[in-house]
């Protein structure tokens, strides 16, 4: 059975949501059948699947062809899609249009947006069409040249307060979830307490009502920079590189493919096929 926001939000207070990004048919399916509760088609596709320098170029399309394969894997598995950058911050209008084409054409359960006051109006217009919308606030990739680089927010009064706002502001327009991404934890938990909506922490410390990470991350997928923040479970770089390596040997050396790897054809009909002027 598919996990609803109802099941979400009971767990509020209680036992702590797990949340994966998944951009692929496979990965979706594997992190279903682990039973993690929500799967965020995040447009860090553009960073881990594309090889963008941000999310910035991210298109509406992308997260639809992406949105609709890991929808096709999640069985159990609460699904939200992204809304990239330039699809909701034009107008309501484009908003709820984009929001409408994401939901449509992929059958997730949920899109999520960046921003807290500024963008409360695009919140409350998608919410009052049907969807329902994740928040995110805090650290917001998409604003990544107006804040001067990825930077923990919320650290100075101003900030916190803002930070608060934002969290009141999400909530009365109906996000009935919030992503905190690179707040400090004693905050996150405040806004956890004060919020109905469920908070879920990336980089927010452990007191969030669930937690985020990126798939590649978590799985030590590249072996670039890996933010503080990330526990690596895995090291799956370095199981890769290393199976490439030995394919690329076996190759070379014919160690592949072996004999029971290969199919046979009987000796008369070769026998028949060979041709000795055609030979070398
Ligand atoms: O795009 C994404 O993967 C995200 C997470 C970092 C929360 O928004």
């Amino acid at each position: 059975m598919r996990k609803t926001i109802f099941d979400l939000l009971d767990r509020k207070g209680s036992l702590p949501v797990s949340m994966l990004t998944a951009y692929d048919y496979h990965t979706a399916c594997t992190i279903d059948e682990a039973g993690i509760d929500m799967i965020l088609v995040g447009d860090s596709l553009g960073n881990v699947m594309l090889g963008y320098e941000n999310t910035l170029a991210v298109t509406v399309e992308d997260m639809i062809h992406h949105g609709k394969a890991v929808c096709r894997g999640a069985k159990q598995a609460f699904v939200v899609i992204d809304m990239p950058f330039m699809s909701y911050q034009t107008s309501v209008e484009d908003a709820v249009r984009n929001a409408g084409r994401i939901m449509k054409e992929t059958n997730c359960q949920a899109v999520k947006l960046e921003g807290g006051v500024e963008y409360a109006d695009r919140i409350k217009a998608i919410v009052e069409a049907g969807i329902p919308v994740v928040a995110h606030i805090g650290l917001t990739p998409q604003s990544v040249n107006a804040m001067g680089g990825y930077r923990v927010q919320g650290k100075s009064l101003e900030q916190a307060q803002k930070l608060l706002a934002d969290a009141k502001a999400v909530e009365e327009a109906g996000a009935f979830a919030i992503t905190l991404e690179c707040v400090p934890e004693a905050l996150a938990k405040m806004i956890t307490e004060q919020t109905s909506a469920l908070t879920i922490g990336i980089g927010a410390g452990k007191y969030c009502d669930g937690q985020v990470l990126v798939y590649q991350d978590m799985l030590g997928y590249n072996d670039g920079f890996i933010p503080k923040f990330v526990k690596q479970y895995a090291n799956l770089h370095s199981i890769m590189l290393q199976a490439f390596k030995e394919y690329k040997q076996d190759c070379e050396l014919r160690t592949f493919p072996e004999n029971s790897r290969t199919y046979s054809i009987k000796e008369e009909v070769l026998e028949e096929l060979f041709q000795p002027e055609l030979a070398y």
